[in-house]
């Protein structure tokens, strides 16, 4: 097991492990044979490969390739083709003889499959078998795309998808309805059999189901559990996606610990959420039964340590007379609407605070527009323009070619200039119509829209100088004394990450550029798909009914994304909702310690 804190060092330690092997065997005057992955979490790797190859002379010339899956059906040249996806990632920017990559092909009729199969298995073998197996794991725990069932001894083989992983793959194929239903993967048994396995995670959402792959019961209805058998294999991990692990959650249930005043706190809350009492109720026998004697011996009594967390926490709690007032600060939102979804309640309380507030939308967010309301807004304007005479012929003609391009338009595809412009705009009006409903007026907006994200794709391009640059020039011109970033790990498509990304490279930059400029005190923010833990949280801010209310009505005003949002990922319900769920849950979770009964809450960590 590597836990290792950031995505960008696993990506960097697996493809150096990679490098020794491909060097290695070319040293030996043999060939290579690697097993490789494809999905998001992969990418960093081959991204880092193709650098050594440029810059450090690393040749693949000698090596094969076998891939772990495709859907099926699946042209190779369709967009959600893995054939497509690792020739645009990874091949055509290597020196690897065409003839040398092995992929599942999704494109053979039904009765030429099994042949196709016995054929893969056996050039696996003839191959003289793989030497390294690159894995991603799904939040089923499949590996390729061995779903719950899939046993240790399944070979290369046609399987349906599972209903978790299809929704998964529901955003980047715009719409559940066209994922396909079945997929040609490797089996278990031919993943065990490579000589060394790296299996990568990323991310919080991917922390439940690395913790029953790593710590559950070997089982068919997990796929990864098998790796537990497989003594070449070394599991990858980001923080994140560790942090539900025992020897990172609760150590101390494993080993001694060295209590630092983070884990005491982490160990005590813990402890009142197992018995169920509030912190200042725990007793000497309670921290006794639960592996914690160790904790009461280094800081004095129960009553000490409960006394010493109880008001830890109380000093975290930021009522609007805690908080900044008449500075200047930057709100970076990712998406038109993060602002409102993860901060509207301190973003209305910084406002009375009369705070100078800028929003600054790093993205247009255009993807996540429905084509229907493009549509319907440009029905709404040839109306308009009918009813007060404005210029009908043009804005006819752009209706006429708007609803063209639309109707011929298939799923997936990257929408024309236009009705890419259309999309941001909409999202610009409605991001406007969000802030003035807790207080800010339109001149407080910024829209930058970054380079990286303007892919038309759901896949982005890295964060590059051109976007770092920009929020440069933002941050110079408004010289705020407080920044709020999204500090999330598990935004679906890592724009969150990316957009942290621009802003960190930016300060840093304006810092050795300019040791005269001000740096900003930065305050994450989450809470479009997860909250802060208390225990992380460096500021809880209460917040009202009221103003609970008003934030919600913020979120109303991104209707895009109402009703049924284009990416609502596994969770069901509205981003509303889940903000309402969150933030009063923050809320009665300090009041189950014991602390005083909020209505909502919302968490900040000072970066
Ligand atoms: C990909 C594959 C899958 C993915 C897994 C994780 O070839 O076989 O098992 O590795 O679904 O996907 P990401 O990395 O997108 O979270």
């Amino acid at each position: 097991m590597v836990v290792v804190p950031d995505h960008d060092d696993i990506a960097r330690l697996v493809a150096a492990r990679i490098a020794t092997i491909v060097r290695a065997r070319a040293a030996e005057g043999r060939p290579c044979v690697l097993g490789l992955a494809t999905g998001s979490t992969p990418i960093g790797v081959y991204r880092e490969l193709i650098r050594m190859h440029r810059e450090e002379g690393l040749s693949f010339a000698h090596v094969t390739t076998f891939n772990l899956d495709e859907y099926y059906p699946m042209a190779p040249d369709n967009v959600h083709s893995y054939v497509r996806y690792m020739w645009e990632n990874l091949f055509s920017q290597i020196d690897i003889p065409r003839e040398q990559v092995h992929i599942p092909r999704g494109d053979l009729p039904r009765d030429e499959v099994e042949a196709h199969v016995v054929a893969y298995e056996a050039a696996i073998v003839k191959a003289g078998g793989i030497d390294f197996q690159l894995l991603g794991i799904g939040k089923t725990g499949h590996i390729g795309f061995n779903e719950p069932g899939s046993g240790a001894e399944s070979r290369t083989r046609l399987v349906a998808l599972d209903m978790v992983t299809r929704r998964d793959a529901a955003a980047d194929f715009f719409g559940e309805e066209n994922v396909p239903r079945e997929a040609i993967t490797m089996g278990v048994a031919t993943i065990l059999a490579a000589r060394e396995v790296a299996i990568l995670a990323t991310g919080e959402h991917k922390a439940a189901i690395v913790r029953r792959a790593v710590e559950g019961e070997v089982a068919v209805d997990v796929a990864a559990t098998f790796l537990q058998r497989h003594p070449g294999t070394t599991f990858y991990v980001d923080a994140a996606a560790a942090a539900d692990l025992t020897r990172v959650a609760t150590p101390w249930l494993l080993d001694e610990v060295k209590w630092t005043d983070a884990l005491v706190l982490r160990a005590v809350v813990w402890l009142s959420q197992t018995t169920g009492k509030a912190v200042l109720k725990l007793t000497e026998r309670d921290y006794a039964e639960h592996h914690l004697s160790s904790l009461l011996a280094r800081h004095g009594s129960a009553g000490d340590v409960n006394g010493m967390i109880f008001n830890e926490l109380g000093s975290r709690i930021r009522g609007r007379s805690k908080l900044p007032s008449g500075q200047r600060m930057i709100c970076f939102s990712p998406h038109p609407d993060d602002d409102v979804i993860s901060m509207g309640g301190i973003l209305r309380k910084m406002v009375l605070n009369e705070n100078q507030i800028t929003v600054a939308y790093m993205t247009s967010g255009n993807i996540a527009v429905f084509d229907h309301d493009v549509r319907r807004y440009v029905d709404f304007l040839a109306r308009l323009a009918r009813d007060q005479r404005l210029d009908v012929e043009a804005i006819e003609a752009m209706r006429a070619r708007v609803l063209a391009f639309l109707a011929q338009k298939k799923p997936g595809d990257v929408d024309s200039a236009e009705v890419q412009d259309i999309k941001r705009v909409i999202r610009e009006a409605e991001a406007i119509s969000g802030i003035e409903t807790i207080g800010l007026t339109a001149t407080a907006a910024r829209f930058l829209n970054l380079p990286f994200y303007q892919t038309g794709k759901v896949r982005k391009d890295p964060i590059g100088p051109a976007d770092v640059a920009i929020v440069k020039q933002l941050l110079r011109t408004e010289r705020p004394q407080l920044v709020f970033v999204a500090g999330d790990l598990s935004d679906p498509h890592g724009t969150h990450r990316m957009c942290k990304e621009a802003i960190e490279s930016a300060l840093a930059e304006l810092k050795a550029d300019d040791p005269s400029f001000e740096q900003p005190e930065v305050w994450l923010y989450r809470g479009a798909w997860q909250e802060w833990p208390i225990t992380e949280a460096t500021w809880l801010v209460p917040i009202s009914q009221d103003e609970l209310r008003l934030k919600i009505q913020a979120i109303f005003k991104h209707q895009s994304q109402k009703d049924s949002a284009p990416f609502p990922g596994q969770d069901d319900r509205e981003f509303w909702q889940r903000v309402d769920a969150r933030n009063k849950e923050t809320a009665a979770f300090l009041d189950r310690l014991g602390l005083a009964e909020y209505f909502a809450m919302e968490a900040y960590v000072v970066a």
